[in-house]
Order: C-alpha cells, then structure tokens, then sequence
C-alpha cells in the first residue's frame, strides 16, 4: 500500500497490521467504504478477505464463489428448525418444477379429498416414511407438505429412495392412497459440452491431509508440492497448466477428535498445526490458487454448513495471498476463453451415514461412495436424510445443491476415485494420512496420496499417484 493510502486509513480509524502494509489495494476508497459498513476497525489478511469478497480475477481468468456460508447465526429453536424445513422445501420444491418444465399440476395434500376416486392426482411432498408391505411388496410412501400428510404407493419404484427427500408423484386416487405411475426426483440435467478453443487449465483435488498426526504422509505430500513448483519433472507439462488446488476439509488432524488419538499426534496444538501446514503451503507457486475449506478434523463447529477456516487458530493460512477461504459445503465457478465450471466441494461427513444405513454401501468400496454421491445429486441435497449430518438450522438451507455442478468433490472417506453421473465428474480425493488404529478397528483401508485432477476445458480426468517416489497414474484400483 502507498503511504498516503495508509495515512488515509488512519484517518478514518482503521488500524492496519503489517501482514497486510505490502499488499497492493487498486480501491482504496471501496475498501474504507465496505470497512465501515461492516463495522471492521483493524485491517489484516482475514478482514482484507472478507471485505474484498474473495473474488479473484487475472486478466480473463476468474474464480467466482457461487455458494458460501458466511457464518450467520442459527437459532436452534423450534421455530428455527420450521423456517430451515420450508426454505429447504421450497427450494427442492422450485427445482422440481424446473426440472418438469413447469409441466405439472401437483396440488396441495390437504386437496386430495376433493379429487374424485379415480382421478389423476400430482403432489411434490417430502418421504416422512417408507415401508415395503409384507405380502405383496408394495413400497409404502407417507408423503409430507405443509398441509398433510398422504399414502403414496407402487409396486416398482425404480428410483433409490431415503427418508425426508423430496419428490413429486402422478397416481392415482384408490380409497385415501395415491398408487404411482410416475415418480420423479429433482435430479440434475445433463451439463451439455460444447466444443471451446480454450487452453488446458488443471485443478487438482486434495482433502484430509491430517496435518499434526503421526501418519501424515509428509514425504508424499511434499512431493506433491515438489510436483506443483516445477521441480519434478515427471508430468511437468500438467503442473505447468494447474492454475487451482483445492483443499476440501480435513486440513489438520486437530486434537480429542477421536478416541486416543492424542498418542497419534505429532503436533498436539491445533494452531500449531496450521502453522505447520502453513509452511508447506507457501512453497506452492502464487500463480494457483488454493480453495481452501474445512472438515470435521478442523478447528470449527461439526454442525454443516461450516464457516470458512477459523482465523483464531488457522489465522497463519490467511497470510497465504493465493487462498480463497470457502465454507463446507461450498460451490465456485472457474470462467475462463469462454469455458464456465461450477465446482460443488463438500467435505463428506454425512457420506458416511449412507454407508452405514445402506447395506450394499456398506464395504466403502469407490463405487458405493459414487453412488452415495449420486443420490445426494438426483435428491439435490447435500444431506437428503435428516440426521445423517449435523445441521445448522439456518433460514437458508445451504446444503440444497441449487446449481448443477460439473465438478462434485468429496474426501473424509479417504477414498480415491474419479467417476461420472450425467455429465458431472465425481472426484473423492484420496488423503495424505496412513491408516489410523481407529480405522483399523474397522477394516477401513485408507487411498494414500493420489491427487485427482481435472481439465477444466474438457472436464478429462485421471488420478497421479505421489506415494512413492516415483510419479505415476493412478489406476483406481482399492488395495
Ligand atoms: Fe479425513
Ligand atoms: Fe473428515
């Protein structure tokens, strides 16, 4: 900053700490400005984020966050956990419609009774329950809007079905139950590709790297960083080309996350932690930028969505100038030569519920996970199942997967695999953390140190390997 943009920061109260004196500030007038509207009297790399908005652009290549948590309250009452079900509802309500081009007539519940027996009846309701019946296998839908609740069945369903999603139905009337002829998930469309002339540009996926703990693979993961600042030559010629590197939950091990894990801990401070990984981080070039956001191994409440990193303790991470600190979940946009990509990054904690309850999920191999994923895509929601994650009952529910991404990433399962719904890549980003005895306790076999990456100009993807000392691709293969 120039002297005098300084002395005019002093002018108007605003304290400036030296992590931020050598940044260059084109608005110095917008940023007092925005300073001032909300409230922030010392300007420091966490504020200089916020403020700015995290917007980045250089020339024609811009990153956009489309979908981000700012922190705002929640108020855990009943009259919360209503206003976060509605928003929720109409929401998932909205994109259906647009999803049946408007091509519907669905009625409230509490009509029913004036359709005539026989007649064609269209409702959107979420699933209050699902019963298959014991004799003729019938499956059994309570459905639920804001006026009732209604007896939806079928005989073949054809969709995979859990609780609380929300869904329209065409059937018809029988006694007080609606039997289905049709049934529809909000779902996403296929992404239709259009041929570009744009360059190759490279985003590489990364999540749980476990710093702090005894099994992070540190040799790997430099080796990583190695491979990102040019001094590998194995695959050089995509290094050159990664513009974006997201870190996508799980940055640290933290501390009393799990039973005796403090004798798995090689940094036992959690800041200290993230000052570690500070240091790893600042070696990556400044020309690609980090998206970073958390996971339930960090420093911030469990409940999701999860506000962008905590600066009290990951506040060394905020002197990186190439971060972009998002929330989990959070989505952004990569626009570049024409090519728009809507990135969707969710860390992954409520995966597991599905693995657990679902019993052909149950063995975590790549494809149960992809297909975990590709439920919560057709349901449109992060968490279709209320109670498999821990929810903040905000007024908007940020983990409605609004837009249709083209990239979906998840982690925490330590999984590497790169798969496909539609035209949305799905990526689950390995990790950087041998096994742990916890995970041994469960016959959980963790993917160590594969890198997943996508070419932005025609969404191709394929996994390296940076486990061993030689660089190779990565087959997908769970040993
Ligand atoms: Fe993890
Ligand atoms: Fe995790």
């Amino acid at each position: 900053m120039k002297q005098e943009q300084l002395d005019l920061l002093a002018q108007n109260g605003i304290l400036v700490t030296t992590s931020v004196k050598d940044k260059d500030i084109d608005d110095i007038d917008g940023l007092i400005k925005k300073m001032k509207e909300k409230n922030l009297l010392i300007l420091d790399s966490k504020s200089l984020h916020d403020v700015l908005g995290f917007e980045y652009s250089e020339g024609d290549f811009k990153i956009i966050p489309s979908k981000n948590y700012g922190g705002e309250k929640s108020t855990s009452s009943p009259q919360g956990w209503v206003d976060y079900f509605n928003d929720r509802f109409e929401q998932l309500r909205n994109l259906l419609i647009a999803r049946l081009n408007g091509n519907l007539r669905a009625i409230s519940i509490s009509n029913i009774k004036s359709i005539p027996q026989g007649g064609e009846v269209e409702i959107i309701g979420m699933i209050l329950d699902i019963s298959i019946s014991p004799i003729k296998k019938y499956t059994i839908i309570t459905l639920e809007d804001k006026t009732g609740t209604c007896k939806v069945i079928s005989k073949n369903i054809g969709e995979e079905l859990v609780k609380d999603q929300v869904i329209f139905v065409r059937g018809k009337k029988i006694n007080d139950a609606i039997f289905i002829d049709e049934i529809n998930l909000p779902d996403i469309p296929i992404k239709e590709e259009t041929p570009n002339q744009a360059d190759d540009v490279y985003t590489v996926f990364l999540s749980d790297i476990h710093v702090g703990s005894t099994l992070f693979a540190e040799k790997p993961f430099n080796r990583l960083v190695s491979w990102l600042n040019g001094s590998i030559d194995q695959f050089s010629e995509i290094s050159k080309k990664v513009k974006v590197v997201v870190l996508n939950g799980d940055l640290v091990d933290g501390v009393g996350i799990y039973p005796e894990q403090e004798g798995e801990l090689s940094i036992k401070d959690v800041i200290e932690q993230y000052n570690y990984l500070y240091e790893i981080l600042d070696k990556i070039p400044k020309d690609k930028k980090l998206i970073i956001t958390p996971g339930n191994h960090d420093a911030t409440h469990i409940a999701e969505p999860q506000p962008q990193l905590d600066p009290y303790f990951a506040g060394k991470l905020y002197n990186l100038e190439n971060a972009i600190f998002l929330s989990n979940p959070s989505s952004f946009n990569v626009v570049y030569d024409g090519v728009k990509r809507n990135i969707l990054l969710y860390h992954g904690f409520g995966l597991m519920y599905y693995v657990n309850t679902i019993q052909k999920y149950n063995k975590m191999r790549n494809e149960d996970i992809a297909s975990i994923m590709t439920l919560q895509l057709k349901s449109r929601h992060i968490a279709p199942t209320h109670g498999s994650t821990q929810i903040m009952p905000l007024k908007h529910d940020y983990l409605v997967i609004d837009e249709t991404p083209d990239i979906y990433a998840t982690g925490h399962v330590h999984n590497a695999f790169i798969s496909r719904y539609k035209n949305t890549v799905l990526v689950n980003s390995s990790c950087w953390q041998l096994q742990t005895k916890y995970q041994k306790k469960y016959g959980i076999f963790p993917q160590v140190a594969k890198a997943p990456i996508v070419n932005l100009k025609n969404k191709h993807a394929f996994t390296l390997d940076f486990l061993n000392e030689e660089i190779g691709v990565f087959n997908g293969e769970k040993t």
